[in-house]
């Protein structure tokens, strides 16, 4: 596990070097901008960092979802439209810029992603109050319960708004290695899936109506990273004894890291915007690392 440090004057790199960053992404590493590519207004920062303060019900987490651009986390009872109309742009001005670096920047994967939600995380993380499953601050790969991925990769991108402070995680060893500690004596191994859905959408893409069939359903593969996000936040001796690498991340630097291979989790800090992409597992260049090959590799048995 290491962190990758990379200097705004590196880019644009050559194709080689591109390649190897996302070999090293995918092999667990986080690359850092110590200064972030994708900077923000001053003023959109001073919006995002006073809306605790000047509205109640700005608190939660706010997610904007650019394929409808919509944004949603806030109450209901939210009034103050100008407000709104103006987080909804930030986020939107955002995910549109941070997207237009990673073409730039991960040339190699040649946007084979979907562009997932985006979202912005006002509270402070430390000594936070939430359910066992929903907690940041325990070791865990992401895998999400209402957006299955059938194998795509789950890559995000982080900017710390904090104007003084860092935002504090540690990291652990990575899927490959974690997966064969577990599966399949703690955690059962996927099997193929032999249902009826299923075999429906398999015959529609045969008949040419393939993305017409939305795959909100979950393949064994999503079941499984679902199931091992849930036992590693629930296994008290794992989260005692795992490897823990900490990362500090400075105000105003970005990193990017395949957060389903790399087990994470949050400690401190507050004020930190975040993009999600899905990576078609056919762009990887060093598939070998996926969560994908190494569960297939495990159960002998295709997952998706
Ligand atoms: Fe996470």
């Amino acid at each position: 596990m290491a962190v990758v440090s990379i200097h705004r004057s590196e880019l644009p790199a050559s194709s080689e070097r591109t390649k190897k960053w996302c070999a090293q992404l995918e092999a667990g590493d986080i690359l850092f901008f110590n200064e972030t590519p994708v900077a923000l207004p001053p003023l959109d920062i001073e919006f995002l960092l006073g809306l605790q303060q000047s509205n109640s019900s700005l608190h939660k987490n706010i997610a904007y979802k650019p394929n409808v651009d919509a944004i949603s986390g806030l109450d209901a009872a939210t009034s103050d439209t100008a407000a709104l109309d103006r987080l909804h742009a930030i986020m939107r001005n955002y995910s549109r810029d941070v997207n237009s670096f990673m073409e730039r920047f991960l040339t190699p994967y040649a946007r084979r992603w979907q562009l997932d939600y985006a979202s912005f995380r006002p509270q402070e993380e430390q000594n936070r109050d939430l359910p066992l499953r929903r907690r940041n601050d325990l070791l865990h790969t992401d895998a999400f319960p209402t957006r299955p991925t059938h194998g795509a990769r789950i890559l995000r991108f982080f900017n710390n708004l904090h104007p003084t402070r860092t935002r504090d995680w540690v990291v652990g060893d990575p899927f490959r290695t974690l997966a064969p500690q577990f599966a399949p004596k703690d955690i059962k191994l996927p099997a193929p899936d032999t249902s009826a859905s299923r075999a429906f959408k398999g015959l529609a893409r045969g008949i040419g109506l393939g993305s017409a069939v939305p795959s909100l359903k979950r393949s064994p593969y999503d079941d499984f990273m679902m199931r091992f996000h849930n036992f590693l936040k629930e296994n008290e001796a794992f989260q005692a004894s795992a490897h823990k690498y900490p990362s500090q991340f400075p105000s105003g630097s970005s990193w990017m890291v395949y957060t389903d291979t790399v087990p994470h989790a949050v400690l401190a800090g507050q004020y930190a915007l975040e993009q999600t992409f899905l990576v078609a597992h056919e762009a990887m260049v060093a598939p070998e690392h996926s969560p994908l090959t190494v569960l297939e590799q495990m159960a002998g048995t295709k997952l998706v």
